[in-house]
């Protein structure tokens, strides 16, 4: 298999295997430049273990990872993250203490990653401060910008840590479970949120919510016990029967 021009990252045969145990099992991935990608599929499926191999908290037991022809099959988060692939939450740098608007101006300077000196500097704080608040806009935040993180309701300080993420401008951007918890007006904010900064990148997502994955994925991959049952878009595997027969058997939620 040759990673096509239009594929930002590929995974061939990853394999974990947990003393015996193969949670992902031979998966192969192929996710298309620009494209809002799910990977969804029934408790135990392997889902969370194949987001952390291919954002690299886990090593493989065996497979290979391509990320823009590259093979980062054995670099690190932080590897990656340089090379424009950030995992939601890796910062995970929500402050409870400080507001809405400053954990994503925080979060813009360590991307920045500059000295002491360099922050004291007036015009530079003034950037910070108005891309921050683009970002909180981004999101939808603008109103809660002077409000602490910890007074945020859940879905708000979801959105608070997408944009804090968004503040490293990755190329490609994974969520693991972005819905998950929320009320339901919460799921559609952060739904339209993330079909909106799919518009410019690349978005992988592990997802249980149905209804979230029908509405705003291009394609979807369905695993079921480590391996990959079915993928297409949603039209095409909603009516797979063994996808049917997976969720069905095998305890949706
Ligand atoms: N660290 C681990 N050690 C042993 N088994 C694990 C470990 N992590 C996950 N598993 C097993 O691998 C399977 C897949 O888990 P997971 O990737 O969390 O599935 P999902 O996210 O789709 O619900 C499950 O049966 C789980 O119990
Ligand atoms: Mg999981």
């Amino acid at each position: 298999m040759t990673a096509s021009e239009g594929t930002i990252l590929q995974a061939e045969d990853l394999t974990k295997e947990f003393k015996g145990f193969f949670a992902v099992d031979g998966v192969n991935l192929s996710i298309k430049r620009g494209s809002i990608h799910a990977l969804i599929g029934p408790n135990g499926a392997g889902k969370t273990t194949c987001f952390n191999l291919l954002t690299k908290f886990l090593p493989p037991t065996r497979g290979r990872i391509t990320f823009k022809g590259q093979d980062i099959t054995a670099m690190s988060p932080a590897d990656i993250a340089r090379l424009g692939m950030v995992r939601s939450f890796q910062i995970s740098a929500v402050f409870p203490h400080l507001s809405a608007i400053e954990n994503v101006r925080i979060a813009l300077q360590r991307q920045r990653g500059d000295s002491f000196d360099f922050w004291r500097s007036e015009r530079v704080l003034n950037e910070f401060n108005s891309r921050a608040a683009e970002l909180l806009a981004d999101v939808g935040l603008t109103e809660f910008s002077n409000v602490q993180a910890v007074e945020l309701p859940y879905g708000r300080k979801r959105a608070l840590e997408i944009a804090t993420t968004l503040a490293l401008d990755p190329e490609m951007l994974l969520l693991d479970e972005p819905t998950a918890g929320m009320t339901p007006e919460d799921v559609e904010r952060v739904a339209a949120l993330i079909k909106r900064i799919g518009a410019n990148r690349t978005i992988l997502m592990v997802e249980h919510n149905l209804s979230v994955v029908s509405t705003i994925s291009d394609t979807i991959t369905v695993l079921a016990r480590g391996k990959v049952l079915a993928e297409g878009n949603y039209e095409t595997v909603s009516k797979d029967p063994r996808v049917v027969e997976a969720y069905i058997g095998g305890g949706h939620g």
